[in-house]
């Protein structure tokens, strides 16, 4: 079988390309990664090497090449109900704090990947009694489409829902196999799209957001990439409006258009207006 070598040059020229397409940065000790990811591609295009793949991805705008490159450079690691002290705080406290002052709440899942965090934010909005899941919008993007259809599938593995308390379970999967399906009625509660946090044009699709879930994602990217992406979202979000990182993400040093909380024992930001 042909190995394509992913040489010194070549290697920058791409992490470069990659950065500026999706302001996700490779360190050098990820090249394996890179390397052994795009092999497929190669070998299945017939590529003569590397230094040709990257000619057809920056001078031939092929849109569906691009999509290959983000499915392979892109970690969709995600699960059920992950981080759920954040998941409590939203249902618990913020919907319904929004919904005493407003008719509707318009929730951004920004970076879905297979689409368990927003499928769990939809379950957990129809199990609580105080919130009206009509007046609840939640939009979920990604910029992987090959995540994006799995989303689309809804069909997730035993390791994915592990999380998942059984009465859940039971109530908004099918089993079948040792695989899950989710609830056509919670599937409906999602608008799906591709959606690239550096483009700018792209992440003005969604306005006027009350609360966005960026979790799991800047980590990938520098702090000019990361200033990027939290100047566009202010601009996107509604005064005073919710932010979401990972657990263990910070945003100090980094932005002070978003300010910090603490609500019981959890941390969420804050567009800072005025
Ligand atoms: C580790 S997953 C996080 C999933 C989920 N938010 C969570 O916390 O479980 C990171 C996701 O970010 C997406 N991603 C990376 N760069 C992106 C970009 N420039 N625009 C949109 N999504 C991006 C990846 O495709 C991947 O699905």
């Amino acid at each position: 079988m042909v190995h394509y070598e992913l040489d010194r040059d070549t290697f920058l020229e791409l992490r470069d390309f990659v950065y500026q397409q999706t302001g996700i940065y490779i360190q050098d000790s990820k090249k394996y990664l890179l390397e052994n990811r795009l092999q497929k591609r190669l070998r299945e295009n017939k590529f003569d090497s590397f230094k040709d793949y990257l000619y057809l991805l920056k001078y031939r705008k092929n849109q569906s090449e691009l999509n290959y490159l983000f499915d392979a450079i892109t970690t969709n690691e995600t699960y059920f109900f992950r981080e759920d002290k954040q998941l409590n705080l939203l249902i618990n406290k913020i919907i319904p704090e929004l919904l005493s002052k407003q008719q509707r709440v318009r929730i951004w899942s920004a970076a879905c990947s297979t689409g368990e965090e927003p499928y769990s934010i939809a379950i957990l909005i129809n199990e609580n009694r105080e919130i009206n899941p009509s007046k609840v919008e939640i939009i979920a993007s990604d910029i992987s489409n090959s995540a994006l259809n799995s989303a689309r599938r809804g069909i997730y593995s035993s390791y994915s829902i592990r999380k998942v308390p059984s009465h859940i379970l039971k109530k908004y999967f099918t089993e079948s196999n040792d695989f899950y399906k989710i609830s056509d009625n919670i599937k409906r509660m999602i608008k799906l799209y591709q959606i690239n946090l550096i483009d700018e044009k792209q992440m003005c699709f969604v306005r006027n957001v009350d609360i966005v879930f960026l979790r799991n994602v800047l980590i990938y990217f520098d702090d000019e990439a990361k200033k990027k992406v939290l100047s566009v979202l202010y601009d996107l979000m509604k005064d005073a409006g919710y932010l979401f990182v990972g657990v263990s993400e910070s945003l100090h040093n980094v932005t002070t258009l978003f300010k910090p909380l603490m609500i019981d024992h959890t941390v969420v930001y804050r567009k800072v207006t005025g």
